[in-house]
């Protein structure tokens, strides 16, 4: 039997797909290029001209609130002579984005509107808008996909095994974020994406998270005797929370539940949703090379507990935060282990079933 086929075991990925930059410049192309990517919170655009600039595979992109109050997207590049328009997120473009080389200016439309030092008709502007790219918004959380023939976001939504809209009911546009940390992991994002899609880590990794949600010591992440892929605490446990005497608000819907209870869903390629009873956890992956990823991790809260200057949010999102730690060091330590010349490929057992969900896509649109 040749070391890629083993009883009991089902392939992952191999040494070249966690660490070879063609395969990774392949899957800039194949998935992040054609996928739709989370790519940040609408709250982050409150304003008419406000601005945010991501990087969704390997394009600069640059999100603003035009003045009808809509979101639009484009490319990060200017018609001139391709210099990138924005350095960083920010705020003010007022009636214009201009150009930091020559000031070609811009509408929040992308139409081209001055040309400094040509006469207005010398040049046919309307051949030099900036080239826009598809955006919409689910849930206060915009996505970008530089598909132009992407299909509507919320069929896409439906395509995922993991079942996102299910977490409608927890109306994350009307929570708030509170904060938000930023990681520099030396691993691959599909190390990341494994690790999140299976708890057979999880005992060993998260000890203070399976005395929460004992579910987890099993392995598995949801109950067999719930149908709505909830996972409920430990008796007694009300939060994931450092401090189990805190009050804060409910998310909205966790009072419906029969117990205090966990959800989570992986959005395909680079989002985690992680829902707690008084915190939901938005997680933003983008790839930076086959063995670093940079993690965003958002904290949001329902708006009452945020304005509400005496509560301590420090116990619940340390203890999140925490676990995303112990994560980040166990992906590290993945990364350096696949990257040495003996490995060939990594397995997947029987109760890491997401992870092989996960392959079958990557699988099919890499290909
Ligand atoms: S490159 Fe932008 S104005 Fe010249
Ligand atoms: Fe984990």
């Amino acid at each position: 039997m040749s070391e890629n086929q083993i009883e009991g075991l089902s392939e992952s990925f191999t040494r070249e797909e966690y660490n070879s930059p063609e395969i990774f410049a392949l899957e800039m192309q194949k998935i992040y290029g054609t996928n739709w990517c989370f790519a940040g919170r609408s709250d982050q655009l409150a304003q008419i001209g406000d601005r945010l600039v991501v990087e969704v595979g390997n394009e600069s992109i640059l999100i603003l609130r035009n003045r009808e109050s809509q979101l639009r997207a484009y490319y990060n590049v200017c018609r001139h002579r391709g210099s990138q328009l924005c350095d960083a997120s920010g705020s003010g473009f007022g009636a214009a984005i201009t150009c930091p080389y020559h000031a070609w200016s811009y509408s929040l439309e992308g139409a081209l509107v001055a040309t400094p030092l040509h006469e207005k008709d010398s040049i046919d502007r309307e051949a030099l808008n900036l080239k826009s790219v598809q955006v919409d918004q689910w849930q206060g959380c915009i996505f970008v996909s530089l598909d132009p023939n992407a299909m509507p976001l919320l069929e896409w939504l439906d395509s995922h095994y993991s079942r996102p809209r299910e977490l409608e009911k927890f109306e994350m546009h009307s929570l708030v974020n509170a904060r938000t940390t930023v990681d520099e992991v030396q691993a691959n994002w599909k190390v990341l994406a494994e690790n999140y899609s299976e708890c057979l880590h999880c005992a060993v990794v998260h000890p203070e998270l399976v005395d929460l949600v004992p579910v987890y010591k099993t392995g598995r992440t949801i109950q067999a005797d719930r149908q709505d892929w909830g996972a409920s605490l430990a008796p007694g446990k009300t939060s994931l929370s450092h401090d189990q005497n805190e009050t804060l608000d409910l998310l909205p819907a966790m009072q419906d539940l029969d117990d205090y209870s966990v959800f989570g869903a992986f959005v395909y390629p680079n989002m985690l949703i992680d829902i707690s009873p008084t915190v939901a956890v938005l997680t933003r992956y983008v790839p930076r090379s086959p063995t670093h990823t940079t993690i965003y991790t958002d904290y949001l809260f329902p708006k009452s507990v945020v304005d509400d200057k005496s509560l301590d949010l420090e116990p619940t999102i340390s203890f999140s935060d925490m676990v995303n730690r112990q994560d980040i060091a166990v992906c590290e330590r993945v990364q350096r282990g696949v990257s040495s010349k003996s490995f060939v490929r990594a397995y997947h057992t029987k109760i890491e079933r997401y992870c092989h969900q996960l392959i079958r896509r990557y699988r099919a649109e890499i290909n």
